[in-house]
């Protein structure tokens, strides 16, 4: 399986700006075959980057989308319009989830969506810090993933991909606390477990499984060697550029 490194640049960078940031990427960034690179603008600069991109090097994500393909849904952008602009798109991430109220029915009918308009989701479940401190990972993880999946059959599971994110681990979060390696494996291991129950051992080993929440240059070789995890989702240090390609050259190294 790949080894997947994906900026999530959130509302950071105007058009003019990840154009450049994308400019300056592929020049430093060689062909990993292994890993794949994916950055996720604002939606504004997805049709621009869209032609600029080399997709030898790297692919596209959406950062959000609405489920329905058209219709009167004034200032939504739908994933049928972001068809073959972008490979991914993330679902559920927990600013969408917490901020814009988002629920596990409307983020299974976004994975759906996506899928049905032929981009990989990259669904995030994660716990708040207070689930946490209540005994609640478990259950939080499962219902997010049992909800976020109900309407993919089996047939797609193998376009979806899983961001782990705990919520109180996520840079912006105040006083976001760093993940511990065992930690992360804890809760990876249970992803691996309920996909197994809803899909089969073949799918619970081959999905793909990031992590996310305060990665950077320092901590994400050791993220990325915990057991079971595929790659990272990156949010404030996916915005500098030589922070960004460190940690695409330790995904690299990684593997090696
Ligand atoms: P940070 O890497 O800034 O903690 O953000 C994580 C995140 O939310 C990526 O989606």
């Amino acid at each position: 399986m790949k080894t997947y490194i994906v900026g999530n640049w959130k509302l950071n960078f105007n058009v003019g700006e990840a154009s450049i940031y994308l400019h300056k990427l592929q020049r430093k960034m060689p062909n990993y075959r292994d890993v794949e690179v994916v950055v996720a603008p604002s939606a504004v600069a997805l049709q621009p980057l869209s032609l600029q991109i080399d997709r030898h090097k790297m692919k596209l994500a959406a950062q959000n989308a609405f489920y329905r393909d058209y219709g009167a849904y004034t200032g939504e952008i739908s994933f049928a319009q972001l068809r073959g602009l972008v490979d991914y798109c993330i679902i559920g991430h927990s600013e969408r989830r917490h901020i814009f109220g988002e629920d596990d029915k409307m983020i299974q009918k976004k994975v759906a969506a996506a899928i049905r308009n032929k981009i990989k989701p990259i669904l995030c479940i994660g716990e708040t810090e207070s689930e946490r401190g209540f005994g609640e990972t478990a259950d939080v993880i499962r219902d997010q993933l049992v909800g976020g999946l109900a309407d993919v059959s089996e047939e797609d599971i193998d376009k979806v991909l899983i961001a782990y994110e705990p919520v109180w681990a996520i840079s912006s979060t105040k006083a976001a606390k760093m993940a511990s390696p065992d930690e992360v494996a804890e809760v990876v291991d249970l992803v691996r477990s309920v996909l197994g129950e809803l899909y089969g051992e073949k799918v619970a080993k081959e999905t793909a499984v990031l992590f996310g929440g305060s990665v950077n240059p320092s901590n994400a070789g050791a993220y990325l060697t915990v057991p079971g995890v595929n790659g990272l989702l990156i949010g404030g240090a996916s915005l500098i550029l030589s922070e960004f390609t460190d940690i695409i050259e330790t995904a690299k190294r990684v593997r090696a």
